[in-house]
């Protein structure tokens, strides 16, 4: 079959022929349709994301949409290596795959998975957003916090602020349903005084940046405890855009009772992602969730890898 094929860590995939998939006990063959390009692809093609396969030759594609035997079309996650989602076939475990909606289209459903995982089972599966709470998204001008924004008001939530550093797209987020913004280039000072007046009223953070902008949420935090029973902040760790580690004093956990987590592979059930994915195209098909994707042929496959556009997200058409 035709496939882009990661041959070495240091260059990207090339559109070349590779054995096709068997499916085996529990596991069904899928005719594949779109695949995304996420951070986390990226991560497991290069060899830098802790998921990365460890033998060469392997076909790239975490997830993606395609058609099961029975004719259903399912957006699908995790497929067992070597053989990705970005080829004329994969393999779907029948425990993670997810039906769509027909109102939403293969390049649309493709791209929502990886974000979709990155917020609506963060806030479902992690955080257990209430209706009625307040989020802070941390990075909210990528994909992902596009998407967190949106969830967040479509399970109720009372205010969503988003930060990033770009003033012009921070503006933009108003669209999606960011009720404030905060913007990150501001003197540590400054920034740590906008999130302690956010942090009034946060219940949850969803962070995608980590490193200092997460150090300046977390000294914001310091003191505000719950003396009368008030509800802790829910910190929920995804993504680390701007740095692997941070320095966390041990006074600021006590005196504020933040209560820290991490969201992603490791720490939701593959039962909780399929929950909250299907949830999410449900909205997506009812409502309506804003994504910018860029759809591309399989075949050109080494020449697009390397090229992004901020907030937008890059699609492999089959
Ligand atoms: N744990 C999970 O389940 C899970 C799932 C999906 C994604 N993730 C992770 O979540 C993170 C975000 O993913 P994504 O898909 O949204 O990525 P993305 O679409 O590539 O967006 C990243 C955003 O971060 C901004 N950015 C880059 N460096 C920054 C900095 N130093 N300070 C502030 N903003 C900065 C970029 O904006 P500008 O360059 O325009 O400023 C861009 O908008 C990634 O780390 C990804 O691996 C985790």
């Amino acid at each position: 079959m035709n496939a882009a094929v990661v041959e070495s860590f240091d260059r990207p995939p090339r559109y070349a022929t590779f054995r096709a998939p068997v499916a085996g006990e529990g596991a069904v063959l899928v005719r594949m349709r779109a695949a995304a390009l996420s951070n986390l692809v990226k991560g497991q093609a290069a060899g830098s994301h802790y998921s990365s396969a460890s033998e060469m030759p392997f076909v790239p594609g975490f997830d993606g949409v395609g058609t099961l035997p029975d004719g259903r079309r399912v957006y699908f996650f995790g497929p067992p290596a070597p053989f990705g989602a970005m080829a004329e076939w994969s393999i779907a475990v029948a425990s993670r795959t997810v039906p769509l909606p027909d109102y939403v289209d293969d390049a649309t459903a493709a791209a929502l998975g990886n974000p979709g995982l990155a917020s609506w089972a963060a806030l479902l599966g992690r955080a257990r957003l209430q209706a009625g709470e307040s989020v802070l998204v941390n990075g909210a001008t990528g994909v992902a916090g596009q998407q967190a924004i949106q969830a967040a008001k479509q399970l109720g939530a009372h205010r969503v602020i988003a930060t990033g550093r770009e003033q012009d797209v921070l503006e933009k987020l108003r669209a999606l349903g960011a009720d404030e913004t905060i913007w990150l280039r501001q003197s540590d000072e400054a920034l740590v005084d906008a999130f302690r007046r956010a942090l009034t009223s946060v219940d949850v953070v969803l962070d995608y940046l980590w490193g200092h902008s997460a150090e300046c949420i977390l000294a914001a935090a310091k003191g505000r405890g719950s003396p009368q029973g008030e509800r802790r902040v829910r910190y929920v760790q995804i993504g680390s855009i701007s740095g692997d580690a941070i320095s966390l004093k041990a006074d600021l956990l006590r005196s504020s009772g933040v209560e820290m987590m991490g969201s992603g592979l490791g720490s939701l059930s593959a039962a909780a992602i399929v929950q909250a994915l299907t949830e999410m195209y449900d909205a997506a098909a009812s409502t309506g969730l804003k994504i910018e994707t860029e759809a591309v042929p399989l075949s050109e496959v080494e020449s697009a890898w390397g090229r992004t556009v901020s907030g937008r997200r890059m699609v492999f058409t089959m």
